[in-house]
């Protein structure tokens, strides 16, 4: 199962991954979690020791290995260099695993706003859509904020995209503009998880004014989020609310993913 998380920014995406990373690893599911954002914080959200993390290189800046899969410099733009890299062996050997989580940070990847394909790219893309995953094996993509990442090259291979929202007005606007993109791309199997959600009231606003995403499920706000940063404890360890919620909305994955075979 692929699975992106998007959503306008604060509202909770880092914090979802981490969580049901977690929830899959304890299932014994094999999980592979990729950050994806320049400012990488999954490790962070993860409980990942500083230690352990330092050895960590983000793919983008892996100048040599870019160069030795596709065959031309980091940074190049046009020229001919392989579009389909080898990049079997890359998430054993460029990640840390930590407590049955497998983390890859993308780093900055330019991606042009044209569809313009540089090798970064060219190695990424080809590392999400032909890595053979079992069926149990769960890949978990953290995104940036906004929309701009929903170019061609980067989230369509998903079996289910979520949109994390905020009961607001402001938080659904994005997720309606990044429904409006993923049509585009073809990709329509966008799921909106509630997320900071203090009521059940909040929780029927988020389902009524959903821009036509379905609603899998929601988190509750939390204030015991804030004491696990503090405490420099993953929220999945620190908030029994909050891991329970994503125990649910990880069986709800299953559900949909099984249903909706890609
Ligand atoms: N359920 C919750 N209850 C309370 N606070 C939360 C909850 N979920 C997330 N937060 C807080 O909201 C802030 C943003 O969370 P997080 O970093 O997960 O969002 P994000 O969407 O990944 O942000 P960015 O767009 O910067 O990547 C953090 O301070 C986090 O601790
Ligand atoms: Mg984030």
């Amino acid at each position: 199962m692929k699975i992106a998380i998007t959503g306008k920014g604060g509202v909770g995406k880092t914090t979802l991954a981490a969580l049901l990373a977690q929830a899959y690893a304890e299932a014994g599911r094999a999980v592979l979690a990729v950050d994806a954002d320049p400012a990488p914080c999954l490790a962070d959200a993860l409980g990942i020791p500083p230690a352990l993390r330092s050895g960590l290189t983000p793919i983008a800046e892996m100048g040599e290995l870019i160069e030795e899969r596709t065959g031309a410099k980091p940074g190049t733009v046009g020229g001919f260099f392989t579009l389909n890299p080898r990049v079997d062996d890359i998430p054993e050997e460029f990640s840390i695993m930590h407590r049955g989580v497998r983390l890859l940070e993308m780093g900055a990847v330019k991606t042009g706003s044209s569809g313009c394909i540089c090798p970064e790219s060219a190695l990424l893309k080809a590392l999400f859509t032909h890595l053979l995953f079992r069926q149990d094996d769960v890949l978990i993509l953290d995104m940036y904020a906004g929309v701009e990442h929903l170019g061609r090259a980067t989230a369509d291979f998903v079996d289910a995209m979520l949109v994390v929202a905020e009961p607001t007005r402001r938080s659904l606007g994005t997720a309606a503009q990044i429904r409006t993109l993923a049509e585009d791309i073809g990709l329509n199997r966008l799921w909106l998880v509630g997320n900071k959600v203090s009521s059940v009231e909040q929780a029927a606003f988020l389902e009524a004014e959903s821009p036509g995403i379905p609603l899998l499920g929601w988190l509750p706000e939390d204030g015991g989020v804030l004491t696990a940063d503090l405490a420099a404890e993953p929220v999945y360890d620190h908030v029994p609310v909050l891991r329970e919620g994503a125990l649910r909305l990880a069986a709800a994955l299953d559900r949909i993913t099984v249903e909706q075979p890609t």
